[in-house]
């Protein structure tokens, strides 16, 4: 009888561990969805991770920052537009999607290759000293 309290005990406790990793990734989710303004702020590269003439996946946030000329910079989101792979590199000047092939400008996130025929979402930033932020 006390094994089976204990298995009980046991289940309960890792299905409780389960649910929390769940809430805990819908809740950053969900965060990042309504413009939490502690996420507004919140930094999501250097300038200096992102070469003029390229740019940078920052898978974390979801965002490429790309910077076509000197000091100025812009950002998309991984998703790709064909399919929804996440675009994993910026290389040749273009940003490259690798389920497909489709690449895309690191100007506008238009497809300069396809499948992809929508451009990729812009996504607001603005430069704070040296910190890229979500704007
Ligand atoms: S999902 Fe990107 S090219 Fe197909």
């Amino acid at each position: 009888m006390p094994e089976v309290t204990r298995r009980s005990v046991f289940g309960v406790a890792g299905g409780g561990a389960v649910v929390g990793v769940v809430t805990a990734c819908g809740g950053g989710e969900d965060t990042a969805n309504v413009g939490d303004p502690a996420d507004v702020d919140a930094p999501i590269a250097s300038t200096d991770e992102v070469p003029v003439g390229e740019g940078a996946v920052f898978s974390e946030h979801e965002v490429v920052v790309t910077q076509p000329e000197e000091g100025t910079f812009r950002a998309f989101s991984t998703r790709c537009t064909h399919e929804g792979c996440p675009v994993d590199q910026v290389s040749d000047g273009q940003i490259q999607c690798p389920c497909h092939g489709s690449r895309f400008s690191i100007e506008d996130g238009s497809p300069v290759e396809g499948p992809a025929e929508s451009p990729l979402e812009e996504i607001q930033i603005r430069v704070d000293g040296d910190s890229i932020v979500l704007a």
